[in-house]
């Protein structure tokens, strides 16, 4: 058995031989690219280089890549398809091209790594004549001269599309096949039409390992390369990246000639393994293992579940390593869904209950020595899969109540289009199983599931989820919370009563109470002031002891007591920013000129001193009231909450 961490290491030395520099591995997040949630290849974090830009390192570059494909996640289940996964890569910017690219990669695959040359099969781009762009006759070539030298055969076949493929077949001894674009192109957003101006792409050669399994005619009458009946795996991609689509439409090729190897190291392992389970292979099989060890039960009955959990605690390992914590929005959510979809499956496992955690380690493990960064936040890891799992079991039980209520509820006539219900209508009339969209919006909003999980749900029982509905009612209530964080960014005032004004300057000395007992680390992360009450966000990893919330009380009576002034300086925020003696949350929504406002005594004693838009009482005395904390608790990760009143 080779190993996914050894063909890892034997490609990046292979690539280092070839005169590559071995880059790092981007962070899943991209940088400065906001166009997309995740890393999906190892080409995106190098755009601005296939683009032209020099790039500091040279013009040969390798690594093996995070990656991360959302879209995915449904997808696993299947012996290959993982959200997680590594890509070995390679670039030429404007150096070697085809000629260099297809022996060496070829030559790493059959002499390195040891795949079976007669098992080999490649594809190439037949040519786009609408946007004048040839067929790949040099990559076919290549591809020719290498299988002769391993007497394998050499023929060379048109597919066109994958249809016609399916209907065609593969005729003895053919080994290169010519597919459209639909297959043989690579941008980031797919063929040609699909490429905004500006967008860079190519013609592609793949390249695919045939694992023997019978073909299945679901997929098509016959089998091929592209089909996807499971017997051909795609392990691998050479982008020849030399077009840049122009404003006219047309496409042009670009100053250099790139070349973007992409090639999926579990699917290259599991190739060198001759087994076309990329789960048995070690980067995920520890984890299989100590999932059996886990529930008692065996990787042969539950292949699916095991599958789905394997993937998505490893997918939620790396994540959480790079602080993408679960959460409602953005890429967090897909953490959480991650680890919300791991618990339902470790439950038809049979995994005790918040034991997800346990699993954490075993990919801990496999990949400390690569990606040392999982290393150092493992105990961080466990925790997060923890509190995501305990805090989902919670709400899971009340959710499915929930969920067969609404459902049985809903059994009534109903006539609907696509995913919309269209109700008393005269038109036929169905009795379907529903959960309406307001439903799906409450199982997200009370009990925790991602929209997904619902329709997930749903499906296993038969039934069919108000799409259309979810997203209108989703559509409101992110107007509602855009309507909120405008409310935020007035300082979180309810208004400007002479109570809320109170509240707000004892906020300030709230702040800097926390701050003197428990260290410069602590911000304000939020607040929202009532002429009730105040209610503040701020950046601790702990409970706080009912000692230290006395103290804090003491500050700020005491500051009130004093009768200190509130006095306001106007000051460049480039001087303020540079003042250790200021606090000050949220920099960057500030303007140029800011105000400090500062409250001290007449001994001179400075109690607060903070950024602020206002506004405050002018002395603290005219503060009516004592400060009395009514509760602490945690707010979100890493942030605690504090209500407070004056009485
Ligand atoms: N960028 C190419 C891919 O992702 C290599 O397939």
């Amino acid at each position: 058995m080779i190993s996914g961490n050894d063909i890892r290491t034997k490609y990046l030395a292979y690539m280092k031989q070839h005169g590559h520099v071995i880059l790092p591995s981007a962070p899943l997040i991209p940088e400065n690219d906001p166009s997309t949630l995740f890393t999906g290849s190892g080409m995106q974090p190098l755009v601005p280089f296939l683009m032209g830009e020099t790039h500091p390192m040279g013009a040969r570059l390798s690594n093996s890549q995070k990656c991360f494909r959302a879209e995915d996640i449904e997808e696993v289940g299947d012996n290959r398809h993982t959200t997680f996964f590594e890509m070995l890569g390679n670039w030429s910017l404007g150096d070697y091209f085809k000629n260099e690219q297809i022996p060496w990669i070829y030559r790493f695959l059959i002499e390195e790594i040891g795949l079976d040359p007669a098992r080999f099969y490649v594809s190439a781009f037949i040519g786009d004549e609408k946007n004048n762009i040839p067929r790949d006759e040099e990559s076919a070539k290549l591809w020719q001269q290498l299988f002769k030298e391993k007497n394998v055969s050499s023929e060379i076949a048109d597919m066109y599309t994958e249809d016609e493929a399916g209907k065609r077949g593969m005729q003895e001894g053919e080994r290169i096949f010519y597919y459209n674009a639909k297959k043989n192109w690579w941008s980031r957003v797919g063929a040609p039409e699909k490429m905004p101006v500006g967008e860079i792409g190519g013609p592609d050669t793949e390249m695919f390992y045939d694992f023997g399994i019978p073909h299945d005619e679901k997929y098509g009458k016959f089998c091929h390369p592209n089909c996807d009946c499971g017997r051909f795996i795609e392990i691998g991609n050479n982008v020849f990246i030399e077009y840049i689509k122009s404003p006219d439409g047309s496409f042009t090729k670009l100053p250099k000639q790139n070349v973007d190897f992409g090639g999926g190291l579990e699917r290259i392992t599991a190739a060198a393994n001759n087994n076309a389970d990329v789960f048995t292979i070690d980067l995920l099989h520890h984890v299989i293992k100590n999932i059996e060890e886990l529930s008692g039960t065996q990787y042969d009955k539950y292949t699916h579940a095991y599958r789905v959990v394997a993937d998505h605690i490893r997918g939620a390992v790396f994540m959480i390593s790079e602080g993408i914590y679960p959460s409602n929005t953005e890429q967090g959510y897909f953490t959480r869904r991650l680890l919300r979809r791991a618990v339902r499956y470790a439950d038809i496992i049979g995994i005790p209950q918040n034991e997800l955690k346990l699993l954490a380690k075993s990919v801990v493990d496999t990949y400390k020595d690569h990606y040392t960064k999982i290393a150092e936040h493992e105990s961080d890891i466990i925790d997060v899969i923890h509190d995501e799992e305990v805090q989902f079991r919670k709400t899971l039980d009340n959710g499915l109540k929930e969920f067969n209520k609404i459902a049985i509820r809903l059994t009534v006539p109903v006539i609907r289009e696509g995913n919309t219900i269209i109700k008393d209508s005269k038109k036929s009339v169905s009795q379907e199983k529903f959960i309406t969209g307001e439903h799906a919006f409450n199982l997200f909003t009370t009990y925790g599931f991602p929209i997904e999980l619902t329709v997930e749900i749903a499906k296993e029982r038969g039934m069919t989820v108000a799409l259309d509905e979810f997203n209108i009612c989703m559509e409101k209530h992110r107007e509602r919370s855009r309507a909120g964080s405008e409310q935020k960014f007035k300082g979180g005032l309810a208004d400007n009563s002479e109570k809320v004004v109170m509240y707000h300057t004892a906020t300030h000395l709230l702040l800097a109470g926390l701050r003197n007992e428990l260290g410069n680390d602590v911000h304000q992360a939020g607040s929202n002031i009532t002429n009730e009450r105040l209610r503040f966000d701020f950046t601790y990893p702990e409970k706080i002891s009912p000692e230290v919330l006395k103290k804090v009380e003491a500050y700020v009576n005491t500051a009130i007591q004093k009768k200190a002034q509130v006095i306001i300086e106007t000051i460049s925020k480039s001087e303020a920013e540079k003042d250790p003696s200021i606090e000050g949350s949220f920099w960057e929504k500030y303007p140029d000129i800011v105000k400090v406002y500062t409250i001290k005594d007449d001994d001179g004693i400075v109690y607060s001193r903070e950024l602020c838009g206002g506004p405050h009482v002018d002395e603290t005395g005219s503060i009516t009231g004592t400060f009395t904390i009514t509760k602490e608790e945690s707010s979100a990760r890493g942030v605690r909450r504090i209500k407070a009143i004056l009485t």
